[in-house]
């Protein structure tokens, strides 16, 4: 992930705008009230250009990770309220605990269920007894179909960004597939580059996310997403840590 989220992390709110987060994060907020609504304290795993959390941020105190460096510092020019710390969600380490510890598609790429169990390991570690972890990975195993999508935008100053992503059928046999990107970006003077780079993403079952995150100490919960988005709703993967 050299050339997406470090080579052209600058171009990220031109390659995934802000607007195409609200409904999530309006579903995603309307989860945590539902199930903690005292909660005061976010923990962010994966948290990219900050998206997601713009929108959380008006509701809780933020604290933003990403293994990328470059994409935290674009979070931090959109979200200057929000703390940023460089970690990767497998290892990181606070030394303190929130309300919530929540990742988005970052948890995609969690490619192994030993990564996958990690994870959910950190989410414990930095939760308070009784927190609330939660997973929306873009997909599951059972529910997988490879696609191609498209998108992009244009800035003010004539920069403009445009991607295609293609994602290649699932071996059941692996944890993982591949997605393929393209992205064409455009400079102010109208001068144009294209990059090239092959992802790879986690693809689990249904009882590997639940047995993992019991295994990790939660108890679970799986709710169905409700969209008005052209493609199969996703699963969000809650995390009760028990009360002391
Ligand atoms: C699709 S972006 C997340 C975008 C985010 N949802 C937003 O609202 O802007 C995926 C992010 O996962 C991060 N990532 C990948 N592997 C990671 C890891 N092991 N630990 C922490 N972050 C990771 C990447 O650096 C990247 O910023």
């Amino acid at each position: 992930m050299n050339v997406f989220y470090r080579e052209l992390a600058a171009w990220w709110p031109l390659i995934s705008p802000l607007d195409e987060y609200e409904e999530e994060a309006s579903l995603i907020h309307d989860v945590i009230e539902r199930h903690r609504p005292r909660a005061a304290r976010l923990l962010e795993l994966g948290s990219g250009g900050g998206h997601v959390a713009w929108y959380l941020k008006r509701r809780y105190a933020c604290t933003l990770t990403d293994v990328s460096a470059a994409m935290l510092e674009v979070s931090a020019a959109t979200n200057p309220e929000c703390a940023h710390v460089v970690g990767d969600m497998r290892d990181l380490d606070l030394g303190r605990t929130f309300d919530v510890v929540f990742a988005h598609d970052a948890i995609d790429y969690m490619t192994t269920a030993r990564d996958l169990a990690a994870t959910f390991a950190t989410a414990h570690r930095h939760l308070a007894p009784g927190g609330l972890a939660l997973f929306v990975p873009d997909h599951v195993a059972e529910r997988y179909a490879p696609a191609t999508d498209a998108g992009g935008s244009d800035a003010e100053d004539g920069r403009g960004a445009r991607y295609l992503e293609w994602s290649e059928p699932h071996d059941p046999a692996q944890t993982s597939a591949v997605v393929h990107y393209s992205f064409l970006l455009r400079a102010p003077d109208g001068v144009m580059q294209t990059r090239y780079e092959r992802h790879e993403f986690g693809l689990f079952p249904l009882h590997t996310w639940t047995e993992l995150l019991e295994a990790a100490g939660f108890s679970v919960e799986v709710v169905e997403e409700t969209t008005e988005e052209d493609r199969p709703p996703r699963l969000l993967f809650l995390g009760h840590k028990r009360s002391a």
